[in-house]
């Protein structure tokens, strides 16, 4: 773990009490400000000796809240939804066309490290469908050219 994010790391932690209820606040706060918007191995380990926990439990969560990563993510996180009603008007051609223009799968990263293409849960954006958030900017009726203006955007 470099210096400088080893020190952001303990300046986190040290700022919640040693207790596990507070596992999900520092999970969020810890990928919110790593520039790969992830939960590093060297962090799990790190938020688990702070709360005198196993790994595996911290792993549980992590795996569990689709909003949280173990792997490193793009600059920017797009993230489709595919809940029902955005599934019923259109996510797959969303998918299929960001995955396509950015020559990228499911779930994977751009090979400059611009974009991460995630599907997730409902946006609570449902009158608006299909819909996907960048980062924690909402979009919705997406048509293939929003989609393009979109990515001009980023
Ligand atoms: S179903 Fe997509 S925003 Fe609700």
């Amino acid at each position: 773990m470099g210096k400088w994010t080893c020190l952001m790391v303990n300046e986190i932690l040290k700022k919640f009490p040693k207790s596990k209820d507070y596992l999900l606040e520092i999970l969020h706060e810890l990928q919110n400000n790593d520039p790969k918007q992830y939960i590093s191995a060297e962090n799990i380990r790190a938020i688990a000796q702070h709360l005198n926990i196993c790994q595996s439990q911290v792993y549980g969560v992590v795996g569990y809240y689709s909003m949280l990563s173990a792997k490193p993510r793009g600059k920017n996180l797009i993230r489709v939804c595919n809940s029902p009603v955005c599934k019923m008007i259109g996510s797959e051609h969303t998918i299929n066309h960001l995955t396509k223009k950015l020559k990228v799968q499911l779930g994977g990263t751009t090979t400059d490290g611009k974009f991460t293409v995630e599907e997730c849960e409902c946006l609570g954006n449902c009158s608006q469908a299909p819909s996907l958030m960048v980062n924690s900017k909402l979009y919705g009726n997406l048509t293939s050219e929003s989609l393009d203006d979109l990515l001009k955007e980023f």
